[in-house]
């Protein structure tokens, strides 16, 4: 792999497949691997870590950045998701990212497009038990990506930590040849987990939200230093509902790998997922 640092200000923007493509193709003809960094846009602190992360590994960053309406349930929030395309495009230049790929829904959806990349099991538990479809999408539009752009690793963060499983999944069982790479989740001050949606919270939620991490943090606690699970989880969901959250969909401990039932002795991670106001939020972490 060669070496090369990465020179800001060079960023260039393209909308179709073939121009993807084709600059990949001639980065590749020079010997040069590729990273690529899949995103919705909106860009904070945890995606320039994802970017920052890609440049070490690999000669070329590639983000993208596309709103996929197949992720959003009809009562989700795909009209209010915030697009700023015109700052992320100014970050991301900044960061020294060398392409990035902004399609429009017709050029990813175009007229007749009827396939659907389902990772059967682990996209029907936890968030897939709330949201609906909503890892079908995922899935359909990360495969699509990764096809497209066919890089040598391809970057997400264990802040959507089923979506990074199921990713794994999805390209182990489909042979597509690429290195899914994740990386920790990159976290406020206060230790509320990065994310597009916190611009939902207004003040006074956002003050309430680092709760989120404070609770599955002493829940991982308490487990690892041998508590009873169902015990630790439920003082987990008691203090989000004292702190403000009002629907708590999950707050559960799974086998990291398989987010199935944890066993004694077996690596786990305690998910959960939360509504604040007008933003669902959801975290994990490490037992
Ligand atoms: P988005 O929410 O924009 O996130 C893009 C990538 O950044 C994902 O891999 C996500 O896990 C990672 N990320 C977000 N917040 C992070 C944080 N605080 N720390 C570390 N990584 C963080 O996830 C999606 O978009 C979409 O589902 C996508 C994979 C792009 C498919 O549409």
């Amino acid at each position: 792999m060669q070496v090369v640092s990465p020179t800001p200000g060079v960023l260039v923007a393209v909308r179709d497949v073939d121009s993807l493509r084709r600059r990949i193709q001639s980065w590749r003809r020079e010997g040069l691997s590729v990273a690529l960094v899949p995103t919705m846009g909106a860009l904070h602190k945890g995606h320039l870590t994802l970017m920052a992360h890609a440049q070490k590994l690999a000669d070329r960053v590639v983000a993208t950045i596309f709103v996929n309406p197949k992720q959003f349930g009809p009562n989700e929030d795909f009209a209010a998701y915030p697009r700023r395309e015109h700052d992320d495009f100014e970050m991301l230049n900044a960061a020294g990212v060398h392409l990035l790929f902004a399609p429009d829904v017709g050029a990813m959806y175009p007229q007749g497009f009827a396939t659907s990349v389902r990772v059967a099991g682990l996209s029907d538990i936890l968030d897939g038990e709330h949201r609906a479809g909503h890892f079908d999408g995922v899935a359909t539009v990360v495969t699509k990506l990764l096809l497209q752009a066919l890089p040598d690793i391809a970057l997400f963060g264990e802040k959507d930590y089923q979506q990074l499983a199921i990713i794994r999944r999805l390209t182990s069982d489909l042979n597509i040849p690429v290195d899914i790479i994740g990386a920790p989740t990159v976290r406020e001050a206060d230790g509320l987990a990065m994310s597009s949606r916190n611009a939902y919270l207004t003040a006074e939620e956002r003050a309430a939200a680092p709760a989120l991490h404070r609770a599955i943090t002493a829940a991982a606690k308490s487990i690892a230093g041998g508590a009873d699970i169902a015990g630790a989880l439920a003082k987990a969901r008691e203090e989000l509902l004292k702190a403000g959250f009002k629907n708590v969909d999950y707050v559960e401990a799974r086998h990291a790998q398989t987010l199935q039932r944890l066993n004694p002795g077996e690596p786990g991670r305690v998910l959960v997922a939360a509504q604040l106001g007008r933003a669902r939020l959801i975290d994990n972490i490490a037992i």
